[in-house]
């Protein structure tokens, strides 16, 4: 099979600027699809946050952008992933993306996204053609890139770079880019695709929307959530679209980067281990304790949490059942995420009543996110909606069995604990209701303390298991060979 060239476009490339799992995704297929001998290129704003030193260099042509009235001039500032040749052009414009955050300021979210995003859009296309450099697919990431295949179908088709196909991969339903109908204005796309079968919803232009219409191919981030969003209680307003589309639309799990996530090398952790040694692990939970303040003792079982404060985490169903679990259960909780205020302040309160038992980080911090990984006993994850989920993975990946809602993604990559066999990887619940978590959390309490012997049967099935990116890569190529022959109208 001929070596394909592949453009990544997305907000988010860890770890240069990430919100969620999506940058973790776009941070390590690339290098995988790269290492089989793929041209594969990767491209993101310049965000304020990012910090160009000597690692990135300029591109001396200026980013003559087609947007808006009068073209909008940017500058494109190109480095590499880390310990890779996957090449990233990160795009620069005063304007748009000289600011700190991805999405959403202190206030919601930033007013011009429609525009932002039109730009980081267009712009990676102009790239393409300013460097004679088209490819055979264009690979687009949620809502922010819904308009690359809606130009290529459209403004650019007659263009070089037209006859490049799209893969658009839906990484989480809810988030649309609803905007006013000044975005297709903005893009230089004809009125005419302002209409229900291509970017208009409920009288606005829906970016999501846009891009699984106009893409050649559609995938989504595990097999269940892409059943999920084909039915009216799971597909956001856009259930009809995805059925109508179902025939191009596949569900490829998300693997996970098996260097950057290893509990026998990582640097960050102050004590590395494997499944045959637990002892670097009951160090990592003693550092873990000492670090969040609570107290330090090696027979707690220890349950973590990693994560963003949205509705869609369930988050709201631990805070309620904290009270009840912290003072009937032998238990401590270790917890990091930030996001909704009223979440923060349910967490900063328990934190308060109970500080030798609940460890409380508000804020983002990758290095504590791999120590409650490494250091936790159990990982807690009761989302209402989980598209695939990294952070169960690492969590398995690092001895950690994960209580997780059954729903996408997580019914897919955790097999339910059978008492008796010591089978399974975590525990699984069905109900989002906080009665429901904290009944399990009970479970996985008396597996610890009473069948200490099943327990670790637990998590040396978890890190036996294999997340790399092997077969999902594979799946991904398939459907990047299947959508090129598509748009070639093979
Ligand atoms: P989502 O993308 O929906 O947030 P995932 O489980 O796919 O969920 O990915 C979340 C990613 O973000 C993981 O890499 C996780 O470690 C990281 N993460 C989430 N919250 C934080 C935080 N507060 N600090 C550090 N890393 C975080
Ligand atoms: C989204 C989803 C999450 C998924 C991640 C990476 O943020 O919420 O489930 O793992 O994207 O695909």
């Amino acid at each position: 099979m001929p070596p394909l060239k592949i453009l990544f476009v997305s907000p988010e490339v860890d770890p240069f600027v990430k919100v969620g799992g999506l940058a973790d995704m776009v941070g390590s297929l690339p290098k995988v699809l790269a290492d089989r001998g793929h041209d594969v290129r990767v491209v993101c704003p310049a965000y304020g946050s990012i910090k160009i030193d000597e690692t990135f260099s300029p591109r001396e042509e200026p980013l003559g952008v087609d947007v808006g009235a009068a073209a909008h001039w940017g500058k494109t500032w190109q480095t590499h992933l880390p310990d890779s040749k996957v090449p990233l052009y990160c795009l620069e414009h005063g304007q748009f993306f000289d600011r700190p955050e991805v999405y959403a300021g202190p206030w919601g979210d930033h007013p011009d996204n429609d525009l932002r995003f039109t730009f980081l859009c267009r712009g990676a296309l102009t790239l393409c053609q300013q460097l004679g450099w088209i490819p055979d697919v264009v690979h687009c990431h949620d809502w922010t890139t819904g308009f690359i295949p809606l130009l290529l179908n459209t403004t650019l088709r007659d263009s070089p770079i037209g006859r490049a196909a799209t893969v658009m991969t839906i990484h989480n339903l809810e988030h649309q880019g609803y905007c006013d109908r000044r975005a297709l204005d903005f893009a230089h796309v004809p009125a005419a695709e302002f209409r229900a079968d291509s970017t208009e919803s409920h009288g606005k232009v829906n970016m999501m929307k846009a891009g699984l219409y106009h893409s050649t191919k559609i995938t989504t981030v595990s097999p269940t959530y892409s059943e999920e969003i084909k039915r009216p209680d799971g597909g956001f307003g856009l259930d009809h679209v995805l059925r109508f589309r179902a025939a191009d639309l596949v569900g490829i799990v998300n693997g996970i980067d098996t260097e950057v996530w290893n509990p026998a090398t990582d640097q960050t952790i102050p004590y590395t281990y494997t499944a045959e040694n637990f002892g670097g692990k009951t160090t990592c939970k003693a550092a873990l304790q000492k670090e969040l303040g609570i107290s330090i003792d090696p027979h707690v079982a220890l349950f973590g949490v990693v994560s963003r404060f949205a509705t869609q985490k369930g988050l709201d169903l631990l805070a309620h059942c904290l009270p009840s679990v912290l003072e009937g259960m032998h238990v401590q909780f270790a917890v990091l995420g930030s996001g909704d205020g009223a979440l923060e302040a349910m967490f900063r309160d328990a934190a308060a009543r109970y500080p030798s038992k609940l460890g409380l980080y508000v804020g983002f911090n990758a290095k504590l996110a791999k120590l409650i990984q490494a250091g936790s006993d159990f990982f807690v994850m009761p989302s209402r909606t989980e598209p695939c989920g990294l952070t169960q993975l690492y969590a398995m990946r690092y001895g950690t069995p994960p209580i997780v809602r059954a729903t996408g993604g997580l019914i897919d990559t955790v097999d339910q604990y059978a008492p008796g066999t010591g089978e399974g990887t975590g525990f699984k619940f069905e109900d989002a209701t906080a009665l429901a978590l904290a009944n399990t959390i009970g479970w996985a309490c008396s597996t610890y303390y009473d069948q200490s012997e099943e327990y670790t049967r637990l998590r040396r099935n978890g890190m036996a298991k294999d997340f790399s990116w092997g077969a999902s890569a594979n799946e991904y190529l398939d459907v990047y060979r299947w959508a090129i022959a598509a748009r070639k109208g093979e």
